[in-house]
């Protein structure tokens, strides 16, 4: 691997692009990042009650995740102790027990090995199933209702690892009434490399007004976004539009201020959800101050590093699942307010599946640009060169009252260059402690031209 600057150059924001190609690249993003990183989950909506379960993946490892007696939620790798075949096949269920297909050991919710067939006669009673159960991810844990898991036991909690994004997430994610998804989440392969889509979502504006330029017209007409379509200019300077910001741990998002209304195809439909938004906003503000009930209001992409990704406006919220550099399984769910009319959460689930879901328009669209931003590289000469993310450079600044870093423009790079900072970060580092030490320093690297 090598020289890791030479991947990314974090202070004018080039990256190389062998990092949307490169096995060995991807082994490491496994080792460095997957294995140690908190990865989303699951919501507490999509497990209410004891023995509620449902099956994913963290980094390429296939989990399950399961309501206990207790109420706690815990995690298990799907993989039976015995020769490796999967104990849960379900994507989603409710169960007191996990029994693997191939001989038929049984495992209970908290994931010890409980019951195995023919064990007197075959094993003469000696197999000691005390050391045979699923083995357990260390950390699960919720920010808002919403699931993360964590591989490693030396990792920072979930709040810690979330860094000043937790004060933004709070906006939405803490909506009065609370959040929950419309599950279960639909799925498709896209071929392409997953940091690609992590990126759009953590505050590609730049691309809305071109790539959607016609899904747009015909979807957002009412919205103010549509004032970005075609790209021939901005009704208002960008500083004035939106922001910006990135945080410890590579966390980021653009946030369109007032963007959240008018995004449906009637206006009916625009009335209903605005009027919610003018009922919300005042609880929000009351709670959360004037600063975050503007962010309640606005439109918002983002990504929680690695692989977690939303929209608020289409209210899409996605995980990119690995496999291998040039693939991934998105995952896709609609959010909503859990106590919004239920006719408002249709509106909302019908919208996000025309934009974002697994054939929504925008979703093909830009999943046309993540293929062959990743594709391209297949090319020897073409992975040779790198990647431009200055975008405002030098206009990052610090705020008294919004946390991390930030900069006054909706459309904007800052936030992927935060993204590939601590990427090259947890390439490099070899412990929690080596990143830790760090979290001192990561302002300043930002700041300082
Ligand atoms: Fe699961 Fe044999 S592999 S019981
Ligand atoms: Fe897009």
């Amino acid at each position: 691997m090598g020289d890791f600057d030479a991947l990314i150059n974090t202070k004018d924001g080039i990256q190389s692009r062998r990092i949307f190609h490169d096995q060995a690249i991807y082994d490491l993003e496994m080792e460095r990042i997957f294995a140690r990183c908190w990865l989303f989950l699951t919501h507490e909506s999509l497990i209410p009650n004891t023995g509620d379960y449902i099956t994913t993946k963290m980094g390429q490892d296939n989990v399950i995740v399961v309501r206990q007696q207790s109420g706690k939620v815990r995690a298990f790798v799907n993989s039976c102790s015995h020769r490796g075949a999967r104990v849960c096949a379900a994507e989603a269920g409710n169960t007191r027990s996990f029994v693997c297909s191939y001989h038929g050991w049984a495992y209970g919710i908290d994931g010890s090995l409980q019951g195995v067939p023919l064990e007197k006669e075959v094993y003469n009673n000696q197999l000691d199933k005390s050391s045979h159960g699923l083995v357990e991810v260390a950390l699960v844990d919720n920010f808002c209702g919403f699931i993360y898991g964590c591989f490693d036991p030396q990792a920072p909690s979930l709040r810690e690892y979330l860094g000043e994004a937790a004060w933004y997430l709070e906006a939405w994610m803490g909506a009065p009434g609370g959040t929950e998804l419309i599950g279960p989440p639909s799925r498709s392969i896209l071929y392409c490399n997953w940091k690609t889509p992590g990126e759009n979502f953590i505050g590609d504006m730049y691309h809305v007004g071109w790539t959607h330029a016609s899904s747009t017209q015909v979807l957002f007409s009412q919205s103010p976004l549509m004032a970005l379509q075609g790209n021939a200019s901005l009704p208002a300077p960008a500083e004035v539009m939106g922001m910006h910001f990135t945080s410890r741990g590579g966390h980021g998002a653009a946030i369109t201020y007032g963007g959240r209304g008018g995004i449906y195809t009637t206006a009916r439909e625009n009335e209903m959800l605005l009027a919610w938004l003018a009922a919300q906003t005042p609880k929000v503000a009351e709670r959360l101050g004037e600063v975050r009930a503007k962010f309640y209001n606005s439109a918002w992409d983002g990504t929680i590093f690695p692989n977690n990704s939303f929209l608020v406006g289409p209210n899409t919220f996605k995980v990119w699942l690995p496999r291998g550099p040039g693939a991934i399984e998105a995952l896709t769910w609609t959010w909503v307010e859990k106590d919004m009319p239920k006719e408002l959460k249709r509106i909302i689930a019908r919208n996000m599946n025309q934009t974002f879901g697994t054939a929504g328009m925008l979703e093909s669209e830009d999943a046309d640009n993540m293929e062959s931003m990743t594709q391209s590289n297949d090319g020897l000469v073409t992975r040779r060169g790198t990647l431009n993310a200055q975008m405002g450079l030098g206009r990052e600044r610090e705020d008294v009252v919004m946390p991390g870093v930030v900069s006054d423009a909706m459309i904007n790079e800052l936030s992927h260059r935060g993204f590939y900072r601590y990427y090259q970060e947890m390439l490099v580092a070899e412990s929690w402690d080596e990143l830790r030490a760090n979290s001192s320093k990561w302002k300043k690297a930002h700041l300082e031209r």
